[in-house]
């Protein structure tokens, strides 16, 4: 059975953390944070837990996909609040689903383009009918907030997506991959904050995007011609030109959010869908080319005909 998205949702806490607030806490400055990055703002979940996020966003998905019956929920967290049970069993719990195969999923960025993957998988070979996909990030958590190079680049939200069985074909291809050796370029040790190598991480971006995004149209026999929107990971505005710039992208396809957003993860690409889609602007039959890049270091890119 063809996987297709029947709902999406998002949510994004009420607080904020603007690049003038930041001017208080480290030696930093708007112009620097808004020229090397774009971002100008992040919303910060406070008292709120992931699961709290979580629930959130997969409510609002529910709700527009008709409250079908799940029977499988995966959550991409990179910010769990618990070892165990998973963020996805008390999901669960907490939306009165029973009976689900229920798992987290720790691809960090990439975290929910892979449990896209997964799900659709699942739906495809009929081992699932119905998935909750959900992107819940509590990046607040596990920044440091006395060091510059990090804490300016996070902020908090959740995104989710109903799956569905059935039509047709909608996931045209995808490309998953990972470069395991560099993995200590972006980490954080149970109980610790976040460690990472700026620069190191910004060069496998620029050089990674473009190849996941050159595969996924190759294996769909697409061209970058026919795709309407390119959805890439949110990390740094220089990043995603660098590798539009490869493909001579023209700015309309691309879409760009982090200005007000910061880098939210997994949560990011889901957030944005769930913008687009509500806001109209995902028409049947657009070609979107989902893309994102994290730790581990993982990477990876989706086409979609919505
Ligand atoms: N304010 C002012 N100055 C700063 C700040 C700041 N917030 N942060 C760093 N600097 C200084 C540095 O100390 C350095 O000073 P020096 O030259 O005296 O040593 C100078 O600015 C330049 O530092 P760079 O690290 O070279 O700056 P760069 O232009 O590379 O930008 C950045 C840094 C924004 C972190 C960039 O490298 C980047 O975006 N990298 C990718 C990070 C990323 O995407 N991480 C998330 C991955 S996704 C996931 O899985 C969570």
């Amino acid at each position: 059975m063809n996987a297709y998205i029947a709902g999406t949702g998002s949510y994004f806490p009420p607080g904020l953390l603007t690049n003038q607030m930041l001017e208080n806490m480290v030696d930093t400055s708007d112009e620097w944070i808004y020229q090397r990055t774009g971002i100008r703002t992040r919303h910060i979940a406070g008292d709120m837990s992931v699961l709290d996020l979580a629930e959130q966003a997969a409510k609002n998905a529910l709700e527009q996909a008709g409250h079908p019956n799940c029977d499988m929920i995966a959550v991409s967290t990179c910010t769990p609040d618990m070892f165990y049970p998973s963020v996805a069993c008390r999901l669960g719990a907490r939306l009165g689903i029973d009976n689900a195969f229920c798992f987290d999923l720790s691809g960090a960025c990439t975290g929910f383009i892979q449990a896209i993957e997964v799900a659709g998988n699942a739906i495809q070979t009929g081992s699932a009918k119905t998935a909750l996909v959900v992107a819940a990030e509590k990046l607040s958590s596990g920044v440091d907030y006395t060091d510059r190079n990090t804490c300016i680049l996070f902020g908090d939200a959740a995104g989710a997506f109903v799956m569905s069985g059935g039509g047709s074909e909608h996931v045209k291809a995808s490309y998953m991959a990972s470069r395991n050796q560099d993995w200590a370029c972006l980490y954080a040790d149970i109980g610790g904050h976040m460690v990472m190598n700026g620069r190191d991480v910004y060069k496998f971006a620029v050089d990674v995007m473009p190849e996941a995004m050159g595969k996924v149209l190759e294996r769909a026999g697409k061209t970058i011609e026919q795709v309407r929107w390119i959805i890439p990971h949110q990390a740094n505005i220089r990043i995603i030109k660098a590798a539009a710039q490869r493909f001579n992208l023209p700015d309309e396809k691309l879409v760009v959010t982090l200005d007000k957003t910061g880098n939210t993860s997994s949560a990011t690409i889901p957030c944005i869908v769930d913008e687009m889609h509500r806001e109209g602007k995902l028409q049947p039959g657009d070609l979107i080319l989902l893309v994102a890049f994290g730790a581990g270091l993982t990477y990876g890119a989706v086409l979609y005909e919505w």
